[in-house]
């Protein structure tokens, strides 16, 4: 069987060249969907498709193209989206043609459907058998399958018992593999349980240029603790032949059955990036069931593409991401300075810079997040939730940051200028006032535990960042 396929929407972007780089060194076949920025040079196994979120234009084309033979596709991670709060509230129209996914969701379902429909075409073509003959003949295949699903799981179990004991990540594309194909037979139910960071000190806006941090190289991730997942107990599903029927619930709710068929391919796992500016800001640590009342357009552009995920993709997975933080991107630079190299090239230079002290964040470590969504995929099967925090233990703010920062890399703090965010005008370009919610730390214990992933505390990632020569963070 071909390798697994990994489509990466907004793949030009921070986060997702992480995630590209990683699925390619594991074996994935990966897509990275790009809008204006198509990086100088990728590792073999990436294609690189040129998309329009707004129109949808070449969404089709890469899904096809990735899928091409019958490669089974595991996920659809869309990372693209405007993410400067200052530049969603100058349009909030033309952010939210971005940031909710509609024509991507268009481009799936449609996508999806036609699979299901060549799928059941494929299977139709054995000739004509009396109804009765053609019964028995399913029920003993309906056994043998069974059995043989029954081997592949207790396989697969073992696998993944192995692989854990081993710390290793050998043969992610093969587990992939699987979970695309899905374990037919099995009944799976898929339960629909359901800031920006900033270039400067504080988060208002992104200011140009690619940062680049001192002491950091920028080569590609590497797993070193290996397929953290696992396929355990493989969800699966079977899904319709007749086109998905993807209705589902928002958070709370049931996602409905993602069809009854006997195609044993399931859809893929799409994983929708989200921020903690759907919080209002008013108290601490965020929950996954608090009231979400984002107070700037760009939490409300993200609040809809959650609720357009959820109720049209049932297998999906929603990352209501932090502030995240690591080094350089692996395939190219940013147009944009990113957060820690910020606050790094601040404090070597000794530039005196405002840092709020009344602004709180989780900020998330990259290395954590490419985990997050590793397991994601391997565990799709088998989610009890669909939404997730996805913050660091800390509740920090900027100073904190700045001073943690500083005494990590052996910096003086003089520099660092401990501010409310009141005295400093918040306004991007063109003038444009941006409200910065106060407190959107998130408890992210959801994650954690359903994950059993530990996400790393600020000053222990920074650690491993500044002092290690041989950093954790380029998996
Ligand atoms: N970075 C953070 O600290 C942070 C914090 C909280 C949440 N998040 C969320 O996490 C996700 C990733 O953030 P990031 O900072 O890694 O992203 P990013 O670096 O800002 O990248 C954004 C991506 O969106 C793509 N894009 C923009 N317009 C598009 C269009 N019309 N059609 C298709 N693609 C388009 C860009 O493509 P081109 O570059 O090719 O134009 C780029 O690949 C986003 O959803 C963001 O809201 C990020």
């Amino acid at each position: 069987m071909s390798p697994p396929a990994v489509l990466v929407v907004g793949g030009s972007g921070y986060i997702a060249q992480f995630l590209v780089h990683h699925f390619a060194q594991s074996g994935c076949q990966v897509g990275l969907c790009y809008h204006s920025t198509l990086p100088p040079s990728l590792p073999k196994n990436v294609t690189a498709f040129k998309v329009d979120l707004v129109s949808g234009a070449g969404l089709a084309e890469a899904l096809t193209a990735l899928t091409a033979g019958g490669r089974p596709l595991t996920a659809v991670i869309n990372c693209a989206a405007i993410s400067q709060p200052a530049a969603c509230e100058r349009d909030p129209a033309a952010a939210e043609a971005i940031n909710v996914p509609t024509k991507l969701l268009d481009a799936l379902e449609q996508w999806w459907a036609a699979r299901q429909v060549a799928a059941a075409a494929a299977r139709g073509g054995g000739g004509e058998q009396q109804p009765a003959a053609q019964g028995a003949q399913q029920q003993q295949q309906t056994g043998q399958q069974q059995q043989a699903e029954q081997q592949q799981q207790q396989q697969q179990q073992q696998q993944q018992q192995q692989q854990q004991q081993h710390g290793k990540k050998l043969g992610l594309a093969k587990l992939l593999s699987r979970i695309s194909a899905g374990a037919a037979g099995l009944v799976h139910h898929h339960q629909a349980n359901g800031s920006s960071s900033g270039a400067d000190a504080n988060g208002g806006g992104r200011s140009s240029g690619t940062g680049g941090m001192r002491g950091f190289s920028s080569g590609g991730p590497r797993d070193r603790n290996g397929a953290t997942g696992g396929s355990r107990g493989l969800g699966s599903g079977r899904y319709g032949t007749s086109g998905p029927r993807l209705g589902g619930g928002a958070d709370g709710g049931g996602g409905g059955s993602l069809g009854g068929g006997t195609g044993g391919e399931q859809p893929p796992l799409l994983i929708q990036f989200s921020t903690d500016q759907v919080y209002d800001g008013s108290k601490q640590r965020w929950r996954e069931d608090d009231e979400c009342r984002p107070v700037n357009a760009y939490g409300r552009s993200k609040l809809k593409a959650e609720q357009a995920v959820a109720a049209r993709w049932p297998n999906h997975a929603i990352l209501r991401s932090s502030i995240i933080y690591g080094p350089d991107p692996p395939l190219a630079p940013v147009g944009r300075t990113l957060f820690l190299q910020f606050i790094d090239s601040v404090l070597q230079d000794q530039r005196p810079t405002p840092f709020y002290v009344d602004e709180f964040r989780s900020p998330v470590r990259v290395r954590d997040i490419v985990r997050v969504v590793q397991t994601l995929i391997f565990r799709q099967g088998e989610l009890k939730h669909r939404l997730f925090n996805m913050g660091g233990p800390d509740r920090l703010s900027r100073a904190d940051m700045a001073l943690a920062v500083a005494e990590a890399h052996g910096h003086s703090p003089a520099c660092i200028q401990s501010v409310p965010a009141a005295s400093v005008g918040r306004r991007g370009a063109g003038g444009v006032a941006v409200v910065s919610p106060a407190d959107i730390s998130m408890d992210s214990s959801r994650l954690e535990q359903e994950l059993h992933l530990p996400l790393t505390p600020f000053k222990t990632a920074l650690e491993h960042i500044f002092k290690a020569h041989d950093h954790h963070d380029h998996q």
